[in-house]
């Protein structure tokens, strides 16, 4: 089968014919029919690094074609949307329903003396995240796949795996957003939308939106923010205390840029909480004072995988989306063929687009 390949660091994503293992265990074979172009695959491709060669993407969408002999939650056929999420499913965060910390996640992946499910000319390649979406078809431990409607279209679909789950879950499950409350989001990228969509579904009262750039804040309108304040013009702070009158029970991160997110906590309310997700710098971070944050009772939490259970929420997505109570056809601007990956990472650069999907995997 053909998969995209990443050599090294800096050196790109070059599709070659590879083979993929017969799955075993609670392995699962899939073909993929959608692959999205998540930021943190670039990183990891242009400067986070680890095992090379890789076959990375991890936003990924496909039909069951083959079960190994353990496989008891999915059957050949079934359409599937895949998640980084690798959980035992046995350790007592996974028993207390957090499988997002699961503290054993190797579980999901083979044995030192399993062999590699990804090999080239005879050497072993490394699946990214246990994924390894970048390909025409995969293996992935059955924990890491939850089952959608066959009439889900493939390329939203795959987008649920990772920015979806992570904003959406952002304001529905770390934060636990009540009807009526005030949230802001602090940028307005292909996740922090997902983050204004979790804010509907949650009944939100004031949806606030801060960005740097005009288009996105348009974009922002679109998704269902009720307010939206361009940060280059206007002090985001003083807006946010403005139209929320005093100041927003939540605020989400979705920069990471120590200014940005010493706004962040600024912006809060009595009881405010403000969620660390986007890290946009080595250094990124906050300082808070002891003082104002317990007079005024605030806190700080970072922010894994929208503290997402993916076996609930990726199917909930999907019924969202169905419904059409969620927007993922306008985070797609743009499908591609396998072999376009670094042209794709290119255009994410353009200011407009959202997110990127592999749909031609011919
Ligand atoms: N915590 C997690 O589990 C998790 C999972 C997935 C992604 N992420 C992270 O989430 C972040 C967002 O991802 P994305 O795909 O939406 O990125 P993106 O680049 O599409 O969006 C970032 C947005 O922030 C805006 N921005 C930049 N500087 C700003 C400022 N000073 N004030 C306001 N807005 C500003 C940009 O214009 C852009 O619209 C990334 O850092 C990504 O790595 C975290
Ligand atoms: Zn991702
Ligand atoms: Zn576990």
């Amino acid at each position: 089968m053909k998969a995209s390949v990443t050599k090294g660091l800096g050196q790109g994503f070059v599709v070659e014919e590879v083979d993929l293992a017969a799955p075993v265990g609670h392995e699962v074979r899939v073909e993929v029919k959608a692959s999205g172009l998540c930021h943190s695959d670039l990183s990891v491709a242009t400067f986070i690094g680890g095992e090379f060669p890789v076959v990375l993407g991890h936003e990924v969408a496909g039909v069951v074609t083959e079960i190994g002999p353990q496989v008891t939650q999915v059957k050949v056929g079934d359409h599937v949307v895949g998640s980084l999420i690798q959980y035992c499913g046995a350790c007592v965060n996974c028993l207390s329903g957090r499988t997002y910390i699961c503290s054993n996640p190797e579980a999901t992946l083979r044995g030192a003396d399993g062999g590699s499910r990804i090999s080239w000319n005879g050497a072993p390649v490394a699946q990214g995240m246990g994924l390894g979406g970048f390909a025409q078809e995969t293996l992935v431990h059955e924990n890491q796949l939850a089952v959608v409607p066959s009439e889900m279209p493939w390329a939203p679909a795959a987008l649920i795996g990772c920015g979806v789950l992570t904003g959406a879950g952002a304001v529905l499950n770390s934060a636990n957003v009540q009807q009526g409350e005030t949230v802001v989001v602090i940028g307005a990228g292909g996740v922090g939308m997902n983050a204004v969509s979790g804010a509907r579904l949650a009944g939100a009262g004031q949806i606030i939106v801060t960005d740097i750039e005009d288009a996105k804040l348009d974009r922002a309108k679109a998704f269902g923010a009720t307010h939206v304040v361009n940060s280059r013009g206007t002090d985001p702070v003083e807006a946010v205390r403005e139209i929320t009158g005093g100041g927003a029970d939540h605020v989400f991160d979705f920069v990471g840029a120590r200014p940005v997110t010493a706004q962040g906590f600024q912006m809060l309310g009595r009881g405010g909480g403000l969620y660390l997700i986007g890290v946009g710098a080595m250094d990124a971070g906050v300082e808070v004072s002891a003082l104002v944050a317990l007079s005024s009772s605030q806190k700080v939490q970072g922010v894994y995988m929208g503290s997402s259970n993916l076996k609930r929420d990726i199917p909930y997505y999907a019924s969202m989306y169905l419904q059409g109570r969620m927007n993922l056809d306008d985070l797609v601007s743009r499908e591609i063929a396998l072999g376009e990956i670094d042209a794709g990472y290119e255009s994410l650069k353009d200011g407009k687009t959202a997110r990127v999907v592999i749909t031609d995997l011919s």
